[in-house]
């Protein structure tokens, strides 16, 4: 695999990345995860935009524009002959001279890496034809959940607790509603009304959350942007999430409840339709 690091295309077994680096020893680094359908890169605009929203909130340089960013996307799908996957970019505070919890000086180039992971079948997974299992943890994540940060320790455990509880992943609880999930936004419908957290500190603005809620309000849906809680969800008539990797799944129980049918809803399955159209 051919993967990018500071400017250089590289086999993966040579690229390399400081032992000091601010990304390594303090998570002082973000990231974006763009998918990619039918060789081509699904909604680069937004993932580009967060991206520099992300950086401008943690005070941290750009290391390349985002036409220059675009160009290497392109390559890197071209150079590993991608047809569907995902592109991981991360970009760090760079190498500082030593470990010092205060910033390094200005001048310190950032640490810029991508690569790609092909995933044949990402579109059509089996997963989104039976739906997938979700428990409820308490969210216990810092409180900038909307710069997409590498500090994920959090979101890697409470994988490891769906996976011990024989669940698939978790959404996360604070103050009694539900914040989203590991690694994707949370929904729910009832009687038609999709219904998702609204945007603020306390989530991931999510870009495939933005073209779900255009789509779903284009094809006549009323969409409630408020925060709900896990008896709600389990009294709902379908569940979803949506993320970059995994488009819009549908959630079929939820702390081992099932939610409506307990087998993907009719809405859930034509908003994923919707979106895999409008995107390929
Ligand atoms: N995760 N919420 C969280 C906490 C996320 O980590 C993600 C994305 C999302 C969905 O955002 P988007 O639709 O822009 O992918 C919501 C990526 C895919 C990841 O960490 O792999």
């Amino acid at each position: 695999r051919t993967v990018y690091v500071n400017g250089q295309y590289l086999p993966e077994e040579e690229a390399k990345v400081s032992i000091f680096d601010r990304g390594f020893l303090f998570a002082d680094g973000v990231y974006e995860v763009t998918s990619v359908l039918g060789g081509k890169l699904v909604d680069f605009g937004g993932h580009a935009k967060r991206l520099e929203r992300s950086l401008k909130e943690l005070d941290m340089a750009a290391p390349v524009d985002m036409d220059e960013l675009l160009e290497i996307h392109r390559q890197l799908v071209e150079k590993n002959g991608i047809d569907e996957g995902l592109i991981y970019l991360q970009i760090t505070r760079g190498a500082a001279a030593d470990r010092d919890f205060a910033f390094p000086p200005e001048d310190t180039p950032p640490t810029i890496v991508l690569f790609t992971q092909s995933k044949p079948g990402l579109a059509d997974s089996p997963a989104a034809r039976t739906g997938i299992k979700v428990i409820s943890i308490e969210d216990q994540r810092w409180g900038r959940r909307d710069i997409k940060t590498v500090q994920l320790l959090y979101p890697s455990m409470g994988k490891m607790m769906a996976k011990a509880a024989g669940a698939d992943d978790a959404w996360m609880v604070e103050d009694g509603f539900v914040t989203e999930g590991t690694s994707n936004n949370a929904y729910i419908i009832k009687n038609g009304t999709l219904i998702t957290r609204h945007l603020g500190n306390e989530i991931l603005h999510g870009i495939t959350r933005a073209a779900v809620l255009r789509f779903a309000r284009e094809a006549q849906m009323t969409v409630e942007e408020r925060p709900f809680t896990i008896d709600e969800a389990k009294e709902a008539d379908e569940a979803f999430i949506t993320s970059a990797s995994a488009f819009v799944m549908p959630v079929v129980e939820l702390d081992g409840q099932t939610i409506g049918a307990g087998a993907p809803g009719a809405v859930s399955a034509r908003l994923r339709e919707i979106y895999l159209d409008e995107m390929r």
